[in-house]
């Protein structure tokens, strides 16, 4: 054997040694589940929770691809989640490996097929069964990564609350990872909106190059020189519809983000989650003198308001404008970079530039908040007075 085939087979047997290690197994065990609700502000909700469980469990969390719904697909698409975010920041806070990776190269070693078992709350209709694949997104979730159950473990009445009652604990006795290495849920180990200990969790959340660059490409060739205001405007058909029910529903959504946990700043209002024009524009002239703003950033799920608000805004030095092509990640990533945001309390979309925003100690408003009333809400019957 010469020198040159030696070294080959040393550069081989490296390659093994550290693809191997780079793949160790956790024997504390993994988390798994499917973003199987709503779109991205509530995945980004859930995600945070199930951040926040894994690591109160210790188990490496597996970052399961984000679930897009495109126009027109019967199916929903499956995202890999490092498109958006970058994985460093995560595993400095704590385990995390793509789903990808380790269906790839960690599911052949400790979840054979025969052992595939999925975890929900309690049996779906009337069957001794989680249901895990019924319906979209669920099977077209899991089978992106040809994932069938084999059974379903109830693990009620064991929550995802592990900020109390010593939860992480009750799941590491009951669900040892010497029996269980794998935990799959039907849905994200997490509540929505958001827990309040588990906000903070987004400071880990960072975007991918590919999308921080095109929000940094916008700032730079479309919109003025100078300071501007992005803003968000919630108006499509399905939310008029939420929000006509906002009265009995204090605290729709991700209402918390401006109004407290528990209402303590009051109540949702249909001028916070629908504002009407008037409002739009009476907050939006405020913000641009304030911040001197040369420009206006919207971002929006239906109408952007474009001619109005130029119309609206026309004796104030300032240009109104969206992305030609919209696409919400880029929005967000645009939002989270403007001098001031005004955004919708009730939103989980809104919700997601504000927490980014609160990550940089950049100031943010909401439509109609505090709102202008004189009325002072009743506390609800369970609040502590
Ligand atoms: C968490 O698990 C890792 C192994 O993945 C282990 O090295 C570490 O000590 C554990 N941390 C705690 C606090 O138990
Ligand atoms: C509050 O609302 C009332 C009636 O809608 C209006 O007259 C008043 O100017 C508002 N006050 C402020 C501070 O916006």
């Amino acid at each position: 054997m010469n020198l040159f085939s030696l070294s080959i087979i040393c550069i081989h047997l490296f390659v093994i040694v550290f693809v191997n290690s780079d793949n160790d197994v956790d024997p504390n065990g993994y988390i798994l589940y499917c973003p199987c609700m709503g779109r991205f502000g509530n995945q980004a909700d859930h995600f945070l929770g199930s951040l926040g469980f894994a690591k109160a469990l210790n188990r490496t969390l597996a970052l399961p691809p984000w679930v897009e719904y495109r126009y027109g697909e019967p199916k929903s698409v499956q995202v890999p989640f490092t498109y958006y975010f970058k994985l460093e920041p995560l595993q400095t806070f704590h385990k995390v490996i793509p789903m990808e990776d380790f269906m790839k190269s960690i599911a052949p070693k400790i979840w054979p097929k025969s052992e595939r078992k999925v975890f929900c709350y309690v049996a779906r209709g009337g069957s001794n069964d989680c249901k895990a694949k019924d319906g979209n997104p669920f099977g077209p979730f899991w089978n992106t990564f040809s994932v069938d159950f084999v059974g379903s473990v109830f693990y009620g009445p064991l929550n995802y609350d592990v900020h109390h009652q010593n939860m992480a604990a009750k799941w590491n006795a009951k669900y040892h990872s010497n029996l269980w290495p794998v935990l799959a849920f039907t849905g994200a180990p997490a509540s929505f909106p958001v827990q309040k200990e588990n906000v903070k969790l987004h400071q880990h959340l960072e975007w991918s190059d590919v999308i921080a660059n095109r929000a940094i490409d916008f700032i730079r060739n479309t919109l003025p020189i100078g300071p501007f205001v992005g803003i968000h405007l919630r108006n499509g058909v399905d939310w008029e519809r939420a929000c006509e029910h906002i009265e009995h529903s204090p605290n729709l959504f991700s209402a918390a983000q401006c109004l407290g946990y528990r209402n303590e700043k009051g109540v949702a209002t249909q001028e916070m989650c629908i504002p009407s024009v008037e409002t739009i524009t009476k907050q939006l002239k405020q913000a641009v003198k304030e911040y001197q703003a040369k420009s206006v950033f919207v971002s929006s799920d239906h109408d952007h308001f474009i001619p109005m608000l130029t119309k609206a805004l026309k004796r104030m030095d300032v240009s109104i404008h969206k992305m030609a092509n919209p696409e919400p990640h880029v929005d967000l990533a645009i939002l989270a970079r403007s001098n001031f945001f005004i955004g919708n309390c009730i939103s989980s979309f809104t919700a997601f530039a504000k927490r980014e925003r609160d990550v940089h100690g950049l100031p943010s408003g909401f439509w109609g908040f505090p709102p202008n009333r004189t009325r002072v809400a009743k506390p609800r019957q369970h609040e502590e007075l």
